[in-house]
């Protein structure tokens, strides 16, 4: 049977042979993205090229990338749902459409990976309001799976906006203005010999959430853009969004509808059943598969940077390792020591190590990744017991009961969890309230997901996004070369801005970098990009955060000179736009407050005013 990193390899090839260039995985913290907290799909940064701008490596793409959706949480334990996963994309930016997509992953599903046919299901959009049904797609799939001796009546299953539309921000009403998204086509696995819940009804259809189907595949036409009265006006140029998750994939060429069994958590499994003492089955499995998820996915939050805290990314590592920590103290009986998750990241790591482009890297990474989970785990399982036996001797847990979170550090879920599982009225509403109260954390903000315009690419917010690279640029100039972004997140009312700097700024710095960026507006300098090789970008001393995910070509935006002389630039840094094109549009930026965010790292909001 085809190992996952087989699945992956053959993807990339099959793709590559059909004249697509591999991108490399962005890092699963996004830069400069005020919409969500994660990577939470391979179509999250290529967002400005989906809208038209040009990307350095062409308009074929492929990739896998390493994706986190903290949205998911919940779902975890059931068979199927994690948060950190794989996905396989591939991209046209107005290149080849449907006609070309759907017989490729076709070819790739029943040539390449052997799926049996039989097994194969297909969703097409039937339309709906103002959006017609995608006879395209209709056609097409019509037209393979005759020729494949299949009846396209009992293959093919159409559902509407919930099922077969697809935007980051999912069904039509709940798209922001500007927000591209479009029809998709699914397809699922469907297994034949597994138990499966009876109460979706006897005669089950992929998208019944039964568990006997599981989505393969996933392509998505993306031709439409939310406009401000609310209809859809047709993109000018139609893409191909494609993403298949890996793990699903691995599950259906096991046959097995659980992707703990694959190979991708295999190993892990076994390290959590060494750990608690306990068998993989069926009482035990909601929680196995929840440890092994999230140290997975604490481990590549870490991998990128993240530390454990009380905000943001921060936020929701902490809730990934508390929430293992409660599940393994539960599953052990309390037996196990908190270091005890060494093996079984470990073995996460031993894995991942591996897989093609994990970005995993064993020997470089593994003694940070351990300090920063057993950091963490220290401290909580200092609580952790305590916190257990008040659970236990509370009635219900109503509003004032918020100090659980605060003295013991328990994370929401697990709260609701432990509540609902000895009987305990909770309100998670009141839970909420006091919760935003304290802690400058919003629900939304703890879901990992952000109000407002998840497209956001307003005006404001690309004015913001060019004020950015001069504050960079100025921080450089006055604080020295070694001084590098190491955050940005930008929304219309503001921008943010981390970067490494021994103390806070004083005023008389912060100040001369106000007075460098106002300078650099009143000059009135151009900005431009050019696609030009990585290396010579490099050369030309173009500041970049990931200089490792860039791949041969890269998009480099500068800020004053032009044509020969944009080596002269006053600001060359690696981006994917958009921008203003005259920095005086900005008029005036002033920055508004600094913090520091520890480990030697300073924070700057700016605001730009027109
Ligand atoms: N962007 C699409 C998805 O996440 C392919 O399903």
């Amino acid at each position: 049977m085809l190992s996952s990193a087989e699945i992956i390899k053959k993807y990339i090839n099959f793709f590559k042979k059909h004249e697509h260039v591999e991108i490399k995985g962005y890092p699963i913290v996004l830069q400069n993205d005020p919409t969500t907290l994660f990577t939470n799909s391979g179509m999250q940064p290529l967002v400005p090229y989906l809208l038209g701008e040009q990307h350095p490596e062409g308009n074929i793409l492929v990739n896998v990338q390493n994706c986190f959706r903290s949205l998911d949480i919940n779902e975890v334990g059931d068979n199927r749902h994690t948060t950190f996963f794989r996905m396989l994309g591939n991209w046209s930016l107005g290149a080849y459409f449907k006609e070309k997509q759907i017989p490729w992953f076709w070819e790739f599903l029943t040539k390449e990976l052997n799926l049996p046919l039989d097994n194969l299901h297909i969703t097409v959009f039937k339309g709906g309001e103002d959006i017609p049904r995608d006879e395209e797609a209709l056609i097409i799939w019509e037209d393979i799976l005759i020729k494949e001796g299949l009846d396209p009546k009992e293959k093919i299953h159409l559902y509407g906006f919930k099922e077969n539309w697809w935007s980051r921000a999912g069904t039509p009403d709940n798209m922001p203005v500007d927000e591209p998204g479009g029809p998709s086509s699914e397809i699922f696995y469907e297994f034949t010999d597994v138990d499966h819940d009876m109460s979706y009804g006897e005669k089950c259809h992929p998208n019944c959430n039964c568990g006997k189907f599981v989505e393969i595949g996933n392509c998505v036409f993306m031709q439409y853009q939310k406009q401000n009265n609310g209809s859809f006006k047709k993109l000018s140029q139609k893409n191909v969004d494609f993403g298949g998750g890996l793990e699903r994939l691995a599950a259906a060429l096991n046959n097995n509808p659980d992707i703990f069994t694959t190979d991708l958590y295999e190993g892990v499994i076994k390290a959590i059943e060494d750990n608690s003492g306990k068998k993989y089955e069926k009482e035990n499995m909601n929680s196995m598969r929840i440890i092994a998820d999230h140290l997975k996915g604490a481990i590549f939050l870490i991998k990128d940077g993240v530390i454990p805290s009380n905000k943001e990314h921060g936020y929701i590592l902490r809730r990934l390792l508390r929430r293992s920590a409660v599940k393994m103290h539960l599953l052990s009986g309390g037996s196990t020591p908190m270091g005890g998750f060494e093996n079984i990241c470990d073995e996460i790591i031993r894995i991942e190590e591996n897989i093609p482009n994990s970005g995993i890297n064993r020997s470089e990474q593994k003694n940070n990744i351990f300090n920063v989970i057993k950091n963490e785990m220290e401290r909580f399982g200092k609580s952790l017991d305590n916190g257990l036996k008040e659970i236990e001797k509370l009635k219900n847990i109503k509003g004032k009961e918020f100090y659980l979170f605060q003295t013991f550090g328990f994370p929401i879920e697990i709260i609701e969890e432990l509540a609902k599982q000895k009987n305990k009225e909770i309100d998670i509403e009141i839970f909420y309230k006091e919760l935003e109260a304290h802690r400058d954390l919003s629900r939304a903000a703890s879901a990992g997901k952000f109000k407002g315009g998840l497209m956001d690419n307003q005006e404001m917010t690309i004015m913001g996004h060019t004020a950015t690279h001069l504050l960079h640029q100025a921080l450089r100039d006055t604080l020295g070369k070694h001084v590098h972004q190491t955050g940005s997140n930008i929304t219309a009312e503001r921008l943010r801005f981390d970067f490494n700097y021994k103390s806070a700024l004083t005023d008389i710095q912060i100040k001369k970098i106000e007075n460098i960026i106002n300078q650099k507006i009143s000059d009135n300098l151009p900005v431009y990009f050019e696609i030009i090789e990585t290396k010579i970008a490099k050369k030309i001393g173009a500041i970049g955060l990931f200089q490792d995910s860039y791949g041969d070509k890269s998009k480099i935006y500068f800020i004053g000179g032009s044509g020969d002389k944009s080596s002269n630039a006053y600001s060359i840094e690696f981006c994917g736009g958009p921008h203003v094109d005259f920095t005086g549009k900005l008029k005036r930026v002033n920055i508004i407050k600094q913090e520091s965010i520890g480990q030697g790292q300073q924070r700057i909001y700016a605001k730009v005013n027109i």
